[in-house]
Protein backbone atom coordinates (compact mmCIF):
# COMPACT_ATOMS: atom_id res chain seq x y z
CA UNK A 1 0.00 0.00 0.00
CA UNK A 2 1.36 3.54 -0.67
CA UNK A 3 2.14 5.48 2.14
CA UNK A 4 2.34 9.36 2.11
CA UNK A 5 4.06 11.52 5.04
CA UNK A 6 1.82 14.67 5.57
CA UNK A 7 3.06 17.72 7.62
CA UNK A 8 0.09 19.54 9.02
CA UNK A 9 0.84 23.16 10.12
CA UNK A 10 -2.98 24.73 10.94
CA UNK A 11 -1.23 27.32 12.79
CA UNK A 12 -3.50 30.61 13.61
CA UNK A 13 -7.21 31.75 13.88
CA UNK A 14 -9.97 29.22 12.08
CA UNK A 15 -6.69 27.35 10.66
CA UNK A 16 -7.13 24.79 13.05
CA UNK A 17 -10.47 24.38 13.08
CA UNK A 18 -10.39 23.80 8.98
CA UNK A 19 -7.02 21.11 8.83
CA UNK A 20 -8.86 19.45 11.41
CA UNK A 21 -11.80 19.39 8.78
CA UNK A 22 -9.73 18.17 6.15
CA UNK A 23 -7.69 15.76 7.93
CA UNK A 24 -10.93 14.08 8.84
CA UNK A 25 -12.14 13.84 4.78
CA UNK A 26 -8.51 12.68 4.25
CA UNK A 27 -9.33 9.94 6.28
CA UNK A 28 -12.41 8.94 5.05
CA UNK A 29 -10.70 9.39 1.77
CA UNK A 30 -8.33 6.61 2.88
CA UNK A 31 -10.39 4.27 4.51
CA UNK A 32 -12.54 4.36 2.06
CA UNK A 33 -10.35 3.50 -0.96
CA UNK A 34 -7.79 1.30 0.34
CA UNK A 35 -5.15 1.91 -1.57
CA UNK A 36 -2.85 4.61 0.40
CA UNK A 37 -2.65 5.50 3.63
CA UNK A 38 -1.29 9.19 5.47
CA UNK A 39 0.88 9.22 8.36
CA UNK A 40 0.24 12.80 9.19
CA UNK A 41 2.51 14.79 12.05
CA UNK A 42 1.05 17.82 13.37
CA UNK A 43 3.55 21.23 13.98
CA UNK A 44 2.50 23.60 16.65
CA UNK A 45 4.45 26.35 15.02
CA UNK A 46 2.37 30.08 14.44
CA UNK A 47 1.44 33.19 16.39
CA UNK A 48 1.27 31.05 19.67
CA UNK A 49 4.72 29.88 18.98
CA UNK A 50 6.05 33.12 18.24
CA UNK A 51 4.34 34.46 21.08
CA UNK A 52 6.23 31.64 23.69
CA UNK A 53 9.72 31.42 21.36
CA UNK A 54 9.73 34.77 19.55
CA UNK A 55 9.66 32.94 16.35
CA UNK A 56 6.98 31.40 14.19
CA UNK A 57 8.72 28.43 13.67
CA UNK A 58 12.38 27.22 14.70
CA UNK A 59 15.28 27.84 13.39
CA UNK A 60 15.46 23.99 11.62
CA UNK A 61 11.86 24.27 10.75
CA UNK A 62 12.09 23.91 6.85
CA UNK A 63 14.75 21.44 7.36
CA UNK A 64 12.22 19.13 9.39
CA UNK A 65 9.80 20.03 6.82
CA UNK A 66 11.84 18.43 3.72
CA UNK A 67 11.09 14.40 5.12
CA UNK A 68 7.54 14.98 4.23
CA UNK A 69 5.69 14.55 0.81
CA UNK A 70 3.56 17.05 1.64
CA UNK A 71 2.49 20.19 3.97
CA UNK A 72 -1.29 21.03 4.69
CA UNK A 73 -0.92 24.33 5.68
CA UNK A 74 -4.08 26.34 8.12
CA UNK A 75 -3.21 29.94 7.83
CA UNK A 76 -1.43 32.79 9.40
CA UNK A 77 -2.20 36.29 10.94
CA UNK A 78 -3.38 37.43 14.84
CA UNK A 79 -4.57 40.43 16.20
CA UNK A 80 -1.32 41.23 17.92
CA UNK A 81 1.21 40.02 16.01
CA UNK A 82 2.25 42.35 13.02
CA UNK A 83 1.42 40.37 9.36
CA UNK A 84 4.55 40.76 7.64
CA UNK A 85 6.23 39.27 11.03
CA UNK A 86 3.39 36.45 10.69
CA UNK A 87 3.72 35.98 6.77
CA UNK A 88 7.52 35.91 6.33
CA UNK A 89 7.84 34.08 9.37
CA UNK A 90 6.23 31.42 8.79
CA UNK A 91 4.93 30.73 4.96
CA UNK A 92 6.68 32.22 3.02
CA UNK A 93 10.00 30.77 4.00
CA UNK A 94 8.40 27.78 3.25
CA UNK A 95 7.57 29.08 -0.27
CA UNK A 96 10.46 30.44 -1.08
CA UNK A 97 12.73 27.80 0.72
CA UNK A 98 11.38 25.24 -1.54
CA UNK A 99 11.23 27.04 -4.32
CA UNK A 100 6.93 26.27 -4.12
CA UNK A 101 7.15 28.93 -7.68
CA UNK A 102 3.75 27.73 -9.08
CA UNK A 103 0.95 28.91 -6.93
CA UNK A 104 -2.30 27.21 -8.41
CA UNK A 105 -5.85 28.28 -7.49
CA UNK A 106 -8.63 26.69 -9.17
CA UNK A 107 -11.86 28.56 -8.96
CA UNK A 108 -15.38 27.78 -10.23
CA UNK A 109 -19.22 28.34 -8.91
CA UNK A 110 -19.78 24.66 -7.30
CA UNK A 111 -23.38 23.68 -7.59
CA UNK A 112 -25.71 25.04 -5.15
CA UNK A 113 -23.51 28.19 -4.31
CA UNK A 114 -24.38 31.62 -6.01
CA UNK A 115 -22.04 33.82 -7.61
CA UNK A 116 -22.59 37.71 -6.82
CA UNK A 117 -22.35 38.03 -10.22
CA UNK A 118 -26.00 38.17 -12.02
CA UNK A 119 -26.94 35.31 -14.41
CA UNK A 120 -23.75 33.37 -13.58
CA UNK A 121 -24.04 29.82 -12.34
CA UNK A 122 -21.81 26.34 -12.37
CA UNK A 123 -20.12 25.83 -15.53
CA UNK A 124 -19.88 29.77 -16.73
CA UNK A 125 -17.17 30.48 -14.16
CA UNK A 126 -14.14 27.92 -14.24
CA UNK A 127 -10.67 29.10 -13.89
CA UNK A 128 -7.22 27.89 -12.95
CA UNK A 129 -4.96 31.62 -11.80
CA UNK A 130 -1.08 30.66 -11.95
CA UNK A 131 0.64 32.99 -9.51
CA UNK A 132 3.88 33.14 -9.89
CA UNK A 133 5.50 32.55 -6.56
CA UNK A 134 8.77 33.04 -6.12
CA UNK A 135 10.01 36.92 -6.99
CA UNK A 136 7.98 39.71 -8.58
CA UNK A 137 7.00 41.74 -6.03
CA UNK A 138 7.53 39.61 -3.07
CA UNK A 139 10.90 39.15 -3.66
CA UNK A 140 11.40 41.13 0.07
CA UNK A 141 13.90 43.19 -2.15
CA UNK A 142 14.11 46.96 -0.37
CA UNK A 143 14.90 49.10 2.56
CA UNK A 144 13.88 51.70 4.08
CA UNK A 145 16.44 54.59 5.40
CA UNK A 146 15.95 57.34 7.70
CA UNK A 147 13.36 55.92 9.38
CA UNK A 148 10.78 58.15 11.30
CA UNK A 149 12.41 61.41 9.78
CA UNK A 150 10.49 63.34 7.19
CA UNK A 151 12.94 62.37 4.22
CA UNK A 152 12.07 58.76 5.36
CA UNK A 153 12.45 56.79 2.31
CA UNK A 154 10.96 53.04 1.30
CA UNK A 155 11.53 50.63 -1.71
CA UNK A 156 10.25 47.63 -2.50
CA UNK A 157 11.59 46.59 -6.15
CA UNK A 158 9.93 43.79 -8.26
CA UNK A 159 12.69 41.08 -9.39
CA UNK A 160 12.03 39.22 -12.62
CA UNK A 161 14.37 36.65 -13.78
CA UNK A 162 14.07 35.54 -17.06
CA UNK A 163 14.73 32.09 -15.19
CA UNK A 164 11.96 32.89 -13.24
CA UNK A 165 9.50 33.94 -15.54
CA UNK A 166 10.16 31.54 -17.90
CA UNK A 167 9.46 28.68 -16.30
CA UNK A 168 5.37 29.87 -14.67
CA UNK A 169 5.06 30.46 -18.42
CA UNK A 170 5.85 26.93 -19.18
CA UNK A 171 3.75 25.61 -15.71
CA UNK A 172 1.02 27.53 -17.29
CA UNK A 173 0.98 26.66 -20.53
CA UNK A 174 1.45 23.24 -19.94
CA UNK A 175 -1.55 23.63 -17.50
CA UNK A 176 -3.86 25.34 -19.93
CA UNK A 177 -2.85 22.45 -22.89
CA UNK A 178 -3.70 20.15 -20.18
CA UNK A 179 -7.48 21.64 -19.72
CA UNK A 180 -10.07 21.13 -22.41
CA UNK A 181 -10.13 24.70 -23.63
CA UNK A 182 -6.61 25.04 -24.12
CA UNK A 183 -7.06 29.11 -23.50
CA UNK A 184 -3.94 30.64 -21.49
CA UNK A 185 -4.27 34.77 -20.65
CA UNK A 186 -1.67 36.37 -19.55
CA UNK A 187 -1.53 39.38 -17.52
CA UNK A 188 0.80 42.34 -17.06
CA UNK A 189 1.26 45.83 -16.61
CA UNK A 190 3.33 46.54 -19.64
CA UNK A 191 1.96 50.20 -20.53
CA UNK A 192 2.91 51.49 -17.21
CA UNK A 193 5.68 49.71 -15.85
CA UNK A 194 8.36 48.91 -19.10
CA UNK A 195 11.00 46.64 -17.93
CA UNK A 196 10.23 43.80 -15.73
CA UNK A 197 6.60 43.47 -17.44
CA UNK A 198 7.69 44.21 -21.18
CA UNK A 199 9.59 40.96 -20.35
CA UNK A 200 6.69 38.73 -19.40
CA UNK A 201 5.71 39.57 -22.33
CA UNK A 202 8.02 38.77 -24.80
CA UNK A 203 9.06 35.62 -22.69
CA UNK A 204 5.02 34.83 -23.18
CA UNK A 205 5.63 35.27 -26.75
CA UNK A 206 8.53 33.10 -27.12
CA UNK A 207 7.23 30.23 -24.64
CA UNK A 208 4.01 30.39 -26.64
CA UNK A 209 6.05 29.19 -29.76
CA UNK A 210 5.85 25.71 -27.74
CA UNK A 211 2.63 25.38 -27.50
CA UNK A 212 1.02 25.64 -30.93
CA UNK A 213 -2.22 24.00 -29.63
CA UNK A 214 -3.12 26.50 -26.94
CA UNK A 215 -4.98 29.83 -27.72
CA UNK A 216 -3.03 32.64 -25.92
CA UNK A 217 -4.08 36.36 -25.34
CA UNK A 218 -2.54 39.31 -23.03
CA UNK A 219 -4.58 41.48 -20.46
CA UNK A 220 -3.23 44.67 -18.46
CA UNK A 221 -4.29 43.68 -14.94
CA UNK A 222 -6.21 46.86 -14.41
CA UNK A 223 -8.91 45.61 -17.49
CA UNK A 224 -8.37 42.07 -16.04
CA UNK A 225 -10.64 42.53 -13.48
CA UNK A 226 -13.11 44.12 -15.98
CA UNK A 227 -13.37 41.14 -18.06
CA UNK A 228 -13.22 38.73 -15.01
CA UNK A 229 -16.24 40.37 -14.09
CA UNK A 230 -18.38 41.34 -17.01
CA UNK A 231 -17.48 38.09 -19.22
CA UNK A 232 -16.28 35.64 -16.86
CA UNK A 233 -16.72 32.66 -19.47
CA UNK A 234 -14.29 34.24 -21.90
CA UNK A 235 -11.26 33.16 -19.48
CA UNK A 236 -10.01 29.32 -18.73
CA UNK A 237 -6.35 29.28 -17.26
CA UNK A 238 -4.46 32.81 -16.20
CA UNK A 239 -1.12 33.33 -15.51
CA UNK A 240 0.20 36.76 -13.37
CA UNK A 241 2.79 38.39 -11.50
CA UNK A 242 3.42 37.39 -7.46
CA UNK A 243 0.92 40.45 -6.95
CA UNK A 244 -1.15 40.45 -9.88
CA UNK A 245 -2.10 37.21 -9.01
CA UNK A 246 -2.42 37.49 -5.39
CA UNK A 247 -5.37 40.03 -6.02
CA UNK A 248 -7.05 38.64 -8.93
CA UNK A 249 -7.70 35.57 -7.18
CA UNK A 250 -9.17 36.93 -4.34
CA UNK A 251 -11.61 38.65 -6.49
CA UNK A 252 -11.67 35.30 -8.15
CA UNK A 253 -12.75 33.62 -5.02
CA UNK A 254 -15.01 36.58 -4.00
CA UNK A 255 -17.04 35.65 -7.64
CA UNK A 256 -17.34 32.27 -7.19
CA UNK A 257 -19.50 32.91 -4.32
CA UNK A 258 -17.14 33.45 -1.24
CA UNK A 259 -12.99 33.20 0.03
CA UNK A 260 -14.00 29.59 2.18
CA UNK A 261 -14.13 27.82 -1.07
CA UNK A 262 -11.07 29.06 -2.56
CA UNK A 263 -8.03 27.08 -2.63
CA UNK A 264 -4.47 26.66 -3.04
CA UNK A 265 -1.41 24.65 -3.68
CA UNK A 266 2.41 26.15 -3.84
CA UNK A 267 4.13 23.76 -6.47
CA UNK A 268 7.88 22.68 -6.85
CA UNK A 269 7.18 21.38 -10.01
CA UNK A 270 10.39 19.69 -10.22
CA UNK A 271 9.25 17.74 -6.80
CA UNK A 272 12.73 18.66 -5.32
CA UNK A 273 11.33 19.37 -2.32
CA UNK A 274 7.64 19.30 -0.39
CA UNK A 275 4.89 21.47 -1.86
CA UNK A 276 2.57 23.04 0.07
CA UNK A 277 -1.43 22.96 0.08
CA UNK A 278 -3.27 25.91 1.78
CA UNK A 279 -6.95 27.57 1.46
CA UNK A 280 -6.65 30.76 0.04
CA UNK A 281 -8.17 32.56 3.08
CA UNK A 282 -6.35 34.02 6.05
CA UNK A 283 -7.05 33.50 9.92
CA UNK A 284 -10.22 34.79 9.90
CA UNK A 285 -10.01 36.10 13.65
CA UNK A 286 -13.72 37.61 13.38
CA UNK A 287 -14.74 33.93 13.14
CA UNK A 288 -12.28 32.29 14.93
CA UNK A 289 -14.03 29.53 17.59
CA UNK A 290 -16.95 29.73 16.59
CA UNK A 291 -17.46 26.78 14.64
CA UNK A 292 -18.69 28.68 10.99
CA UNK A 293 -15.55 28.46 9.28
CA UNK A 294 -16.27 27.01 5.51
CA UNK A 295 -14.19 23.95 5.12
CA UNK A 296 -14.47 23.44 1.68
CA UNK A 297 -10.97 25.54 0.71
CA UNK A 298 -9.44 22.94 2.92
CA UNK A 299 -10.88 19.90 1.10
CA UNK A 300 -10.27 21.49 -2.46
CA UNK A 301 -6.86 22.28 -1.67
CA UNK A 302 -6.74 18.59 -0.35
CA UNK A 303 -8.20 17.75 -3.30
CA UNK A 304 -5.07 19.13 -5.14
CA UNK A 305 -2.62 17.62 -2.53
CA UNK A 306 -4.23 13.90 -3.42
CA UNK A 307 -3.81 14.55 -7.14
CA UNK A 308 0.20 16.15 -6.90
CA UNK A 309 0.59 12.83 -4.59
CA UNK A 310 -0.67 11.02 -7.62
CA UNK A 311 -3.66 10.01 -6.29
CA UNK A 312 -6.18 11.54 -8.50
CA UNK A 313 -9.03 8.66 -8.34
CA UNK A 314 -9.16 10.13 -4.52
CA UNK A 315 -9.05 13.54 -5.27
CA UNK A 316 -12.05 13.41 -7.80
CA UNK A 317 -13.89 11.62 -5.06
CA UNK A 318 -13.36 14.08 -2.61
CA UNK A 319 -14.45 16.81 -5.10
CA UNK A 320 -17.34 15.00 -5.73
CA UNK A 321 -18.55 14.37 -2.11
CA UNK A 322 -17.92 18.69 -1.79
CA UNK A 323 -20.06 18.80 -5.03
CA UNK A 324 -22.56 16.48 -3.77
CA UNK A 325 -22.89 18.68 -0.24
CA UNK A 326 -22.83 21.80 -2.17
CA UNK A 327 -25.77 20.80 -4.09
CA UNK A 328 -27.58 19.96 -1.49
CA UNK A 329 -27.69 23.20 0.58
CA UNK A 330 -25.28 21.80 3.27
CA UNK A 331 -23.21 25.50 3.38
CA UNK A 332 -22.25 27.46 6.23
CA UNK A 333 -23.51 31.43 7.14
CA UNK A 334 -20.30 32.87 4.46
CA UNK A 335 -22.05 31.34 1.18
CA UNK A 336 -25.64 31.55 2.73
CA UNK A 337 -26.46 28.88 4.78
CA UNK A 338 -26.90 28.13 8.38
CA UNK A 339 -24.65 24.95 8.54
CA UNK A 340 -21.44 24.86 10.56
CA UNK A 341 -18.36 23.18 10.04
CA UNK A 342 -18.74 20.11 11.73
CA UNK A 343 -21.81 19.55 9.87
CA UNK A 344 -20.57 20.35 6.18
CA UNK A 345 -17.56 18.00 6.98
CA UNK A 346 -19.76 15.44 8.67
CA UNK A 347 -21.61 15.45 5.23
CA UNK A 348 -18.56 15.18 3.05
CA UNK A 349 -17.16 12.19 4.98
CA UNK A 350 -20.84 10.59 4.72
CA UNK A 351 -20.80 11.38 0.82
CA UNK A 352 -17.06 10.00 0.61
CA UNK A 353 -18.51 6.91 2.43
CA UNK A 354 -21.85 6.42 0.29
CA UNK A 355 -20.19 7.40 -2.68
CA UNK A 356 -20.28 4.06 -5.97
P1 LIG B 1 -9.29 36.52 5.93
O1 LIG B 1 -9.18 35.69 4.71
O2 LIG B 1 -8.81 35.90 7.18
O3 LIG B 1 -10.83 36.94 6.12
C1 LIG B 1 -11.52 37.80 5.21
C2 LIG B 1 -13.03 37.64 5.43
O4 LIG B 1 -13.44 36.38 4.89
C3 LIG B 1 -13.43 37.64 6.90
O5 LIG B 1 -14.66 38.28 7.04
C4 LIG B 1 -13.56 36.16 7.22
O6 LIG B 1 -14.47 35.87 8.24
C5 LIG B 1 -14.01 35.58 5.88
N1 LIG B 1 -13.51 34.21 5.73
C6 LIG B 1 -12.24 33.86 5.42
N2 LIG B 1 -12.12 32.53 5.39
C7 LIG B 1 -13.33 32.02 5.69
C8 LIG B 1 -13.85 30.70 5.83
N3 LIG B 1 -13.10 29.61 5.66
N4 LIG B 1 -15.15 30.56 6.18
C9 LIG B 1 -15.94 31.63 6.34
N5 LIG B 1 -15.52 32.91 6.22
C10 LIG B 1 -14.22 33.10 5.90
O7 LIG B 1 -8.51 37.86 5.62
P2 LIG B 1 -8.25 39.11 6.61
O8 LIG B 1 -9.38 39.28 7.55
O9 LIG B 1 -7.84 40.20 5.72
O10 LIG B 1 -6.96 38.70 7.42
C11 LIG B 1 -6.95 38.08 8.69
C12 LIG B 1 -5.55 37.64 8.98
O11 LIG B 1 -5.18 36.58 8.09
C13 LIG B 1 -4.50 38.75 8.79
O12 LIG B 1 -3.60 38.64 9.85
C14 LIG B 1 -3.86 38.40 7.46
O13 LIG B 1 -2.55 38.81 7.38
C15 LIG B 1 -3.92 36.91 7.48
N6 LIG B 1 -3.88 36.27 6.15
C16 LIG B 1 -3.16 35.13 6.04
C17 LIG B 1 -3.15 34.42 4.87
C18 LIG B 1 -2.41 33.13 4.84
O14 LIG B 1 -2.04 32.59 5.85
N7 LIG B 1 -2.18 32.57 3.68
C19 LIG B 1 -3.87 34.89 3.68
C20 LIG B 1 -4.66 36.07 3.92
C21 LIG B 1 -4.65 36.75 5.11
MG1 LIG C 1 -4.03 37.12 -0.91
Amino acid sequence: MKHYRIAAIPADGIGPEVIAAGLQALEALARRDGGFRLEVESFDWGSDYYRKHGAMMPEDGTERLKAFDAIFFGAVGAPDVPDHITLWGLRLPICQGFDQYANVRPTKILPGIRSPLAGVGPGDLDWVIVRENSEGEYAGCGGRAHRGLPEEVGTEVAIFTRVGVTRIMRYAFRLAQARPRKLLTVVTKSNAQRHGMVMWDEIAAEVAREFPDVTWDKMLVDAMTVRMTLKPKSLDTIVATNLHADILSDLAGALAGSLGVAPTANIDPERRFPSMFEPIHGSAFDITGKGIANPIATFWTASQMLEHLGEPAAAARLMAAVEQVTAQGILTPDIGGTATTREVTDAVCEAIRSAN
